[in-house]
């Protein structure tokens, strides 16, 4: 098991109490994402953590495939589909840079609250263009640690740096900004058609983008 999986599944078991602490920002970012879900669509949910916004989605769309580096994650989420009676999910231990994921394959990749932790979001917007179909989108949110946020959010940042530097907390957590998300999508050979900020104590940046060219 490497260090980053290790980390979430011990992540896990305390995951949830995040719906609460951000509440608005994960209302207002899946809101928003429900209007661009299509009946017939193949959404894949990477880093889909305890498959909250996955169970939320499932009635509005085709399919879900949900996956996610922590077993334990993805073991909430399975629980959490068995009593909601959600069966157009499914749940995986898995990575998108996995082979068996084929190009042009999705409608909607989403990736929420994940790409500040990833060690090369380059690549993960570039295999997220490849898999999805043409003109298929990308749906993002993603923390941005370097804009404004609240006095106490702000120090639990700082003290989340320091346990990153220590190696107490064995992940890169990158304080990028909503233009680093904007660049990453052009490079990645996305359009936006849609994005806000949206701010309560953190801000969250929120993007649709349209695949339009391959990256
Ligand atoms: C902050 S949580 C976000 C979970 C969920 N998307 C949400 O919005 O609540 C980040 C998730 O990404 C997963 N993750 C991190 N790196 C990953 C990778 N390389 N492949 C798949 N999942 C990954 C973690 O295990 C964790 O569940």
């Amino acid at each position: 098991m490497n260090k980053s999986e290790e980390f979430w599944d011990g992540a896990s078991k305390n995951y949830d109490k995040t719906e609460e602490r951000f509440e608005y920002i994960h209302h207002k970012s899946r809101e928003s994402t429900k209007r661009f879900l299509k009946d017939g669509d193949l959404v894949l949910d990477y880093g889909c953590g305890t498959g909250t916004a996955a169970c939320q989605f499932s009635e509005r769309v085709k399919e879900i495939h949900a996956i996610d580096i922590s077993a334990k994650m993805i073991e909430i989420a399975k629980e959490k589909a068995a009593v909601a009676k959600v069966e157009n999910v499914s749940f995986e231990q898995s990575d998108i840079f996995d082979s068996k994921y084929s190009n042009e394959a999705y409608d909607v990749i989403l990736a929420f609250n994940m790409l500040h932790t990833v060690p090369d979001p380059q690549g993960v917007v570039q295999r997220i263009n490849k898999l999805l179909k043409p003109e298929g989108l990308f749906i993002s949110v993603t923390p941005c640690l370097r804009q404004k946020m609240s006095f106490v959010v702000n120090l639990q940042i700082q003290l989340v740096r320091v346990l990153c530097k220590l190696g107490v907390i064995p992940i890169s957590i990158r304080r990028i900004t909503k233009s680093d998300v904007d660049s990453l999508l052009g490079v990645g050979g996305f359009q936006a058609l849609e994005s806000e900020v949206i701010y309560k104590n953190a801000s969250s940046y929120f993007v649709v983008a349209k695949k339009n060219q391959k990256a």
